[in-house]
């Protein structure tokens, strides 16, 4: 059952309070390229698409791309942005960030602390971001942010929180990383 929900996750996450909490900050943002990692239903690419000429979406759940409510072009199974050597000039992920024992339902469970598979996502997408390029991230108050956002930091990044929201049992938190 656990290997199922692990592998064989058929329903996506619809786009949610984090979902639209990051597209609030991304549709100001303009270039040629940009990657959303963990993509799901494709709501962020979609909304990316509007000001970016080059969009690529990555997500770990083949099941998931096959079957999005708002396909995208440039799709890749892949971890975080693993298969991709590509600069972009922004990358957005909503992570999955709840803070679990064990990994039982990958569009939401962030492991030890909340920042288990968020970390390895930010290390493997931190390549894929141009000198200069933006790294927007969600993250909550109830997994160790200010220990994620020290990782980023090792990752080569200028790191700052960009903006929070409160809901009714968390405060979802935006996060800003800067390449250097
Ligand atoms: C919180 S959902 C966000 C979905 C969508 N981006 C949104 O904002 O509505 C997290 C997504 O990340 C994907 N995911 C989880 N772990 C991943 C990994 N290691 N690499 C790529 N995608 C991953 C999940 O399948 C899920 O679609």
């Amino acid at each position: 059952m656990k290997l199922q929900n692990r592998l064989e996750r058929t329903e996506e996450y619809a786009p949610a309070e984090d979902t639209y909490f990051l597209e609030d900050h991304i549709k100001n943002e303009k270039g040629n390229a940009a990657l959303d990692v963990g993509t799901g239903s494709g709501y962020l690419a979609k909304s990316l698409s509007k000001s970016f000429s080059f969009v690529v979406t990555t997500d770990i759940s083949f099941n998931i791309l096959k079957n999005q409510t708002y396909k995208t072009k440039n799709i890749v199974c892949c971890n975080g942005a693993d298969a991709l050597s590509f600069n972009f000039d922004l990358v957005v992920c909503n992570l999955p960030y709840l803070e679990t024992d064990e990994i039982l339902d990958i569009a939401t469970d962030g492991g030890k602390d909340g920042i288990e598979i968020p970390i390895k996502i930010i290390k493997s997408a931190s390549k894929c971001v141009r000198p200069g390029g933006k790294f927007l991230f969600v993250t909550s108050s109830l997994s160790n942010h200010a220990r994620l956002m020290e990782l980023t930091t090792q990752e080569g990044f200028e790191v700052k929180i960009l903006a929070k929201k409160k809901l009714f049992f968390e405060e979802l938190i935006l996060v800003e990383a800067r390449k250097k």
